[in-house]
């Protein structure tokens, strides 16, 4: 059982926000502050690079810890910035012709739409929208039909920045394997929120952020590539770490996901991250995503108890990022005023979702992100505040 009150107690920040800003920013368990914090006093201590190498065995954890919270192996998986970086080292990677396919769906978040569409101009691929089905989450119908036409990537947002949709991920996968097309899956926002194995999801790579549901520190990210990714991927850039300088003409990439990273790393994040890891899988990833589902369905039928607020959020399975609008208020004003009284929320503006948000006739919303450690006196002050 998943044990809310002592969540909080390692949790210092609740004791000064109401936090709704998960899919924003998490706030870490004191463990991840603490492990950060020590490695930086490290290596102030005694050098940075004596203190990465006093920490070399911690830091290869970190990748087992990834490993086993993905269902991956260590040598699959690298650490980078963010999950956008961890996205364009996989997609720009990728050794696309003129003319290739490539399929996205409604949910697909702005960054990557917008690496897609410098790919379009760069190398004259064709992106390819997969609509919705009835119920908002990616049609696996018409994927099907894209399919048969051909393709040679799906890329898929699994949970978009600005709602509560979680897309069938895993059938996706299903289908994309029988077709055996490269799927690239963005974990950012469900990494943490959702279970993920990726042997189950089927894809063959997929990006993820620390700093969202992982409750990480910020400037963290993996990616995670099959082996398969691993032989058709050729980092878009290289550097002493990824690649070896092999004579004065000849270099050789590495064969293992490192060779997505960069040299320089920041060694107490990236032991941040490992903590927040590790703090994920002791909280149990499927205890987390019912408590996560139960307390945003609450917040939802408290939302929808308001006469003058709509909740946005679509598909047949929903987590727990909420979106919702106020009769006549800019999303802007109800965000400054709950932030007025001490609860964060932030803005989803339609410029992070061109294929969703003005699709749907939608101008910015609010989004109130929940995670396992809210609890629902926290949702009764955001509807007190909403009321005032
Ligand atoms: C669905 C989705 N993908 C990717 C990103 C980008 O993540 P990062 O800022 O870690 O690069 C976000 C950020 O909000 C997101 O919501």
């Amino acid at each position: 059982m998943l044990d809310v009150a002592l969540a909080r107690a390692h949790t210092p920040g609740v004791d000064n926000v109401t936090h709704f800003n998960n899919a924003g920013s998490s706030l870490p368990p004191e463990i991840v502050v603490d492990t950060t914090i020590d490695h930086l006093r490290r290596e102030a201590e005694i050098g940075g690079y004596e203190a990465s190498e006093e920490a070399a065995d911690r830091v290869h954890d970190v990748y087992r810890s990834i490993a086993t919270l993905i269902g991956a192996q260590p040598e699959q998986i690298a650490c980078v910035e963010n999950a956008t970086r961890a996205w364009d080292m996989a997609v720009y990677g990728y050794p696309f012709r003129a003319g290739d396919r490539v399929l996205t769906a409604r949910a697909e978040y702005a960054s990557n739409a917008i690496a897609l569409l410098q790919l379009q101009r760069r190398h004259g691929i064709e992106i390819v929208l997969i609509e919705d089905d009835e119920s908002g989450q990616i049609s696996l119908e018409h994927l099907r039909r894209e399919l048969d036409r051909g393709a040679v990537m799906m890329s898929l947002t699994h949970i978009p920045t600005n709602g509560g949709l979680v897309n069938p991920a895993q059938s996706v996968g299903e289908i994309c394997s029988e077709y055996g097309v490269f799927y690239v899956l963005d974990a950012c926002q469900s990494i943490g929120h959702v279970p993920i194995d990726v042997g189950q999801l089927r894809c063959d790579v997929l990006s993820a952020t620390g700093r969202k549901y992982l409750r990480g520190p910020r400037g963290t990210g993996f990616l995670y590539t099959s082996d398969r990714a691993l032989d058709i991927l050729e980092p878009p850039f290289l550097d002493l770490h990824a690649a070896t300088w092999t004579s004065e003409t000849t270099y050789e990439i590495r064969s293992d996901a490192k060779k997505f990273e960069n040299w320089e790393t920041n060694y107490a994040t990236k032991l941040g991250l490992g903590a927040a890891v590790e703090y994920a899988l002791a909280a149990g990833p499927d205890e987390t995503w019912s408590r996560i589902q139960s307390i945003a369905c609450t917040l939802r039928e408290r939302l929808d108890g308001l006469g003058n607020v709509t909740v946005h959020d679509k598909g047949q399975t929903k987590g727990g990022i909420v979106t919702f609008s106020v009769q006549d208020v800019p999303a802007a004003t109800t965000q400054q005023s709950l932030r007025r009284a001490g609860i964060n929320t932030s803005v989803s503006p339609p410029e992070y979702a061109h294929f969703d948000l003005p699709h749907r006739g939608l101008p910015a919303l609010v989004r109130a992100s929940l995670h396992y450690f809210n609890t629902d006196a926290e949702i009764d002050q955001l509807i007190q505040a909403l009321e005032t």
